[in-house]
């Protein structure tokens, strides 16, 4: 039997409106956890520009950690990006303070 490496993205845009709710939060880990229940997901990560504090948060809830630096280049402008992920192993040893409803405050947003 052979093992594949299989890495799913999870992405996340809500309405202004919405935001500061913990709605982002929660349904993207209701994804990530779809992604290795459902979808035999070896890694679920995130795509997040190195200025997106918001962004970067609900990829550390979601217990992420930095992977990875890449500069995308949109239109002429080098947007530096950061991989957040989490892999299988990480997400089976969980803590208590990786669920969904905690909300620790991880960077501070202006
Ligand atoms: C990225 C994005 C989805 C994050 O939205 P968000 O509202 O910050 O994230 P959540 O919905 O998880 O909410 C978390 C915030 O709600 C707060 N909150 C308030 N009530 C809450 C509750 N009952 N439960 C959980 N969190 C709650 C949390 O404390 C947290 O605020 P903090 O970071 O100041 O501590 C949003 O900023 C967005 O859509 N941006 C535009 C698109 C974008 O940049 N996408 C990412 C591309 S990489």
């Amino acid at each position: 039997m052979t093992s594949r490496f299989h890495r799913l993205e999870v992405g996340y845009l809500f309405n202004r409106a919405f935001w500061r709710h913990g709605y982002a939060t929660e349904a993207a880990a209701a994804i990530r956890d779809r992604a290795f229940t459902d979808l035999a997901a070896s890694e679920v990560w995130a795509q997040v520009r190195d200025t997106n504090l918001a962004s970067m948060n609900v990829a550390i809830r979601l217990g992420m950690v930095v992977r990875c630096r890449f500069t995308k280049h949109y239109r002429g402008i080098d947007m530096p990006h950061l991989g957040f992920a989490v892999t299988r192993d990480e997400w089976r040893r969980r803590q208590p303070g990786l669920t969904p409803t905690s909300r620790p405050r991880l960077l501070p947003q202006h």
